[in-house]
């Protein structure tokens, strides 16, 4: 019989490493005028109506301000061949450089938010703040999809997985399981 002894103790800051939720996205922002785009690893979804998705994003980010004074965002997902470009963007700060020029990123108008879209990932999904009352203790904002856009070129998007140490995971093959969701029927 197995017991704990037979298991390696796994230290409790690097608890995130075992279930670090994905994908990594990148998230913008419009301040005074300004587009900005920071990446992001710490997200999961909240609820789906509305659709509410939960984003860790510190004070230490220039993110952080623009999304505390405009209370909008856009969540763009990456695909796995961004990955190298996204970890670059995540490794410097909109306050010293113009990310979208650095990065050859294309912004694109939304149609509810000020926070443009990019154009090179494969889903856009435009937000406003729903709840911040966990910002403070937490840097947890509770976003509200308001309007999403998918690139019909990209219909298969390999999406990759942040371990937190550097390292990725990338997508891999797609099981269909939907004749076991008895109970979910409406979510397929
Ligand atoms: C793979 C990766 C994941 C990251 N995840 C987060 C995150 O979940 N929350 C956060 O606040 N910063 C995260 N960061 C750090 C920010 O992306 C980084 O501080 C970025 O430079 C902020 O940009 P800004 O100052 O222009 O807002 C991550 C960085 C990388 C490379």
């Amino acid at each position: 019989m197995i017991t704990v002894k037979d298991l390696q103790p796994h230290p409790l800051d690097q608890v995130h490493r075992l279930i670090e939720p994905g994908p990594v996205i990148l998230v913008t922002t419009r301040h005074r005028g300004i587009p900005n785009v920071m990446t992001n690893g710490f997200n999961m979804m909240v609820r789906h109506d509305p659709p509410l998705i939960a984003c860790t994003i510190g004070p230490w980010d220039h993110s952080y301000q623009a999304l505390v004074e405009t209370g909008e965002c856009v969540i763009s997902v990456p695909t796995a061949d961004m990955a190298a470009t996204v970890v670059d963007i995540g490794n410097c700060s909109g306050a010293d450089v113009d990310k979208f020029e650095e990065f050859d990123l294309t912004a694109v108008s939304g149609a509810e938010v000020q926070a443009p879209l990019v154009a090179e990932c494969f889903a856009n999904i435009e937000c406003r703040v729903a709840d911040s009352s966990l910002v403070a203790p937490y840097s947890l904002f509770l976003l509200e999809a308001v309007r999403a856009w998918t690139d019909p070129s990209q219909p298969q998007p390999q999406l990759f997985h942040h371990h937190g140490d550097g390292t990725f995971t990338l997508d891999g093959p797609t099981v269909d399981l939907k004749d076991r969701m008895t109970k979910w029927q409406y979510l397929l």
